[in-house]
């Protein structure tokens, strides 16, 4: 618990480098805000907390056991949070199924959020923390997704068209629409999602040659350095829901409100999304919903598939 219960507490996700460390140390050493980071590499992410004074957990996403864990020691350190940051995101070069079954960049992007946030759920909107707010980091290739309705799981994962690019927006549409739903499942949550802007960050770095070109090119030419996307992400930290920003709402990366795909302003869409990532993870369905509690496994692929 802290020793100074009058701070804010703040969890950010993928905060050992790029737009999440940059935000860590603009929050950090800072007297009213209480900073815990989670990453998945030991040392960066020990590195970042020193830099900025703030606790650190760890957890690789690809194992949901690992969420669920890194919620558990939250909740051991934590009587409320204030605002969760999940910023956490990988890009990757090959197909790969995670231990838990899912498509791995889907697992990391979204449904490895989904999890931290419902089993974190009733610390965020504790009736003390009158600020509380779940912050998505989404991006703005949401737009480049090639899903189309109605949604299932073999769809969101990519079916037999598999590829990195495809594989990534799909998940960052999955993070608009799950803020979407969000704001109407948990409102007291205050889920806000946005687009940092595009920065060249070490996020394709996993990529092929090619592929990573044309992601750091973006980058190059993009006025925005990985500063102004922690900026960014500080700015819908210390917001006020409602005030600075309205739940359920996404942001361009200047801040105003952003013209989403049609997919992804679709409510009837963000409403089957919101009970498949349910599904998918095993969550107890919602009374009144007629969430049925199952969703078939996707077929077997080899886990690393190229
Ligand atoms: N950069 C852009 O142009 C851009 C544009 C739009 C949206 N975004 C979004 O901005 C957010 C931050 O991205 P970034 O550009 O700062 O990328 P980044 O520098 O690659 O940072 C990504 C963070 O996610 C963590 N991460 C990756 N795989 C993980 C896993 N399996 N489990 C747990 N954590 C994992 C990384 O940890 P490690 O240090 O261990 O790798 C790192 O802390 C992402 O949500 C991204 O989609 C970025």
């Amino acid at each position: 618990m802290d020793p100074m219960p009058s701070r804010r507490t703040v969890v950010i996700t993928g905060a050992s480098a790029g737009i999440g460390a940059a935000a860590a140390h603009r929050l950090g050493r800072r007297e009213d805000t209480r900073l815990l980071l989670l990453g998945r590499d030991p040392e960066r992410t020990r590195r970042v907390a020193e830099a900025t004074g703030a606790e650190h957990l760890i957890a690789d996403f690809t194992e949901l056991d690992q969420v669920r864990t890194a919620a558990e020691q939250l909740r051991q350190r934590c009587g409320r949070i204030d605002v969760l940051a999940l910023n956490a995101a990988a890009v990757h070069r090959h197909h790969r199924r995670t231990v838990d079954g899912f498509e791995a960049t889907l697992q990391v992007n979204h449904l490895a959020h989904a999890l931290l946030t419902e089993l974190l759920a009733d610390l965020i909107g504790a009736p003390q923390s009158a600020g509380a707010a779940v912050v998505v980091t989404a991006s703005r290739a949401e737009r480049h997704s090639v899903l189309t309705p109605p949604l299932d799981r073999r769809r969101l994962e990519g079916g037999d068209h598999w590829c990195p690019h495809h594989a990534y927006a799909a998940s960052k549409l999955g993070n608009v629409l799950y803020a979407r739903a969000l704001a109407r499942h948990r409102p007291t949550l205050r889920p806000v999602s946005f687009h940092p802007g595009v920065i060249n960050t070490g996020l394709a770095s996993a990529l092929s040659l090619r592929h990573r070109f044309l992601y750091r090119s973006a980058g190059l030419v993009s006025p925005l350095n990985v500063i102004d996307g922690g900026d960014n992400l500080v700015h819908f930290i210390d917001g006020i829901p409602g005030r600075t920003w309205q739940p359920g709402v996404h942001y361009d990366a200047d801040r105003t409100r952003s013209r989403l795909s049609a997919l992804a302003s679709d409510d009837d869409v963000a409403e089957s999304h919101w009970r498949l990532t349910r599904q998918m993870l095993g969550l107890t369905p919602e009374a009144g919903t007629g969430e049925p509690s199952t969703v078939p496994a996707a077929p077997q692929r080899p886990l690393i598939d190229s």
